[in-house]
């Protein structure tokens, strides 16, 4: 156990073991112990997940789908496997629904780019949220721009949610896609996503949900979610980075053009013509992020094999934990209060930059991000440049929010 790991969490959950399983946990930056209040720019990594990467290079690695030789044949029974691993983790109907990409943003560009092409003429509508990071904007803005479409965006309240009568306002029968985050990276808002479903499917559009922060603290089942297409990224799931998922249901994936041209996606090919080959092989163009897919299916087992229920209630307490305890800091505002929200917590603090508090945070060994969180409409709606956002994982401690809190009283004396 480290000094950290150590104040009342929830019974059922030992945080310190878990903070076993993670190698990094165990070193001290500037001297002090490392406080990584930064999950939700990229997780860190457990010793399992590590260790199922080393393994695969070591023994069974060759290029997938092409070999006729063992090695091969192992490395894509393993990279299947992966796939499968995922299917089942967001209950999928099909593996054949699930998609390897480079991480979320290639998802989000495969949809825009592949779906929007077929679905989007001018005058169609794309729906977008204010709290959109810019991954689940600029793609849009892309397809927008070739096709004509139009972008409207559904406003936030003052806490940072948005209630479903906001999105009843924007989507119509103009409506073709509606693309919104799972869970705010910002605010943490958790976004009534079966609710938006309905509305979406009312006007015959489709739902894309990144779910880049959502399938980290949330259950995820796309199928009861009712969406259409759902994103995500390895390296915020504890997995490896390199690696991301697309899931759509197969109908849509089997009308799809292709994204990106290349080997293994094809069935034949021609001078004169090429034809596809059936999704999701389809949509994964050139060698594949093959152990990356490993590193992502041992993340997974390494999820199942703790009990995520009581991991959520954990990180629950953590962040009202963090949300009092900021609070009570001199001149913290706290951005984003949202009733329903998971565990990341943006702030400011008057008279100093978050650039500055982060840089000065972490001579005391505390990670937060400061900045715009690739999100820059959103800051300008929250009247802000910047914030401070500090971010919480199944590993994160209250003893950890006590750090940080005493690094930000720290930070006032050097910056006020
Ligand atoms: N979107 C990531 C974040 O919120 C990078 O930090």
């Amino acid at each position: 156990m480290t000094a950290l790991a150590h104040k009342s969490a929830p019974p059922a959950f030992d945080v310190s073991l878990i903070r076993k399983d993670f190698p990094i946990l165990a070193r001290q930056v500037h001297g002090k112990p490392l406080v990584f209040l930064d999950s939700a720019a990229s997780t860190q990594k457990p010793r399992a997940v590590l260790d199922a990467m080393t393994f695969a290079f070591e023994n069974e690695y060759a290029n997938v789908h092409r070999g006729a030789y063992w090695l091969s044949e192992k490395a894509t029974i393993n990279y299947e496997a992966a796939r499968e691993k995922v299917r089942a983790f967001i209950n999928a109907k099909s593996a054949s629904e699930v998609v390897f990409t480079k991480g979320a943003t290639d998802a989000i560009n495969l949809v825009a780019a592949s779906y929007g092409c077929l679905a989007l003429r001018p005058g169609d509508e794309i729906v977008l949220t204010e709290l959109e990071h810019h991954s689940n904007i600029v793609p849009w803005q892309l397809i927008r721009d070739l096709t004509g479409a139009v972008i409207k965006v559904v406003p936030i309240n003052a806490d940072g949610s948005i209630s479903i009568d906001a999105f009843a306002k924007i989507i119509g029968p103009k409506t073709k896609i509606v693309a919104v985050a799972h869970v705010s990276n910002v605010l943490g808002t958790v976004l009534p996503i079966e609710a938006i479903a309905e509305l979406t499917h009312k006007f015959g559009a489709k739902l894309l949900v990144d779910g880049c922060q959502g399938i980290v603290h949330e259950h995820v089942d796309v199928q009861a979610m009712g969406c259409d297409f759902y994103v995500f990224s390895g390296h915020k799931l504890y997995g490896p980075n390199a690696i991301g998922v697309l899931w759509a249901r197969l109908e849509l994936l089997d009308a799809m053009p292709p994204y990106q041209g290349g080997g293994d996606m094809i069935a034949t090919v021609t001078f004169e013509k090429s034809t596809w080959a059936e999704a999701p092989t389809k949509f994964e163009a050139g060698t594949p992020p093959i152990v990356p897919a490993i590193g992502l299916g041992a993340a997974i087992d390494y999820l199942n094999s703790i009990d995520r229920v009581a991991a959520a209630a954990h990180e629950r307490d953590v962040l009202q934990y963090a949300m009092v305890e900021l609070s009570k800091v001199p001149g913290v505002k706290l951005i984003g209060t949202a009733q329903n929200k998971a565990s990341v917590q943006s702030f400011t603090m008057e008279g100093a930059h978050p650039h500055d508090l982060a840089t000065v945070l972490d001579r005391s060994g505390v990670c937060v991000r400061a900045g715009h969180h690739c999100a820059q409409p959103l800051m300008d709606v929250l009247g802000v440049s910047a914030t401070a956002r500090a971010s919480f994982g199944i590993y994160s401690t209250r003893g950890e929010v006590d750090a940080l809190v005493a690094a930000l009283h720290k930070a006032r004396e050097v910056l006020l």
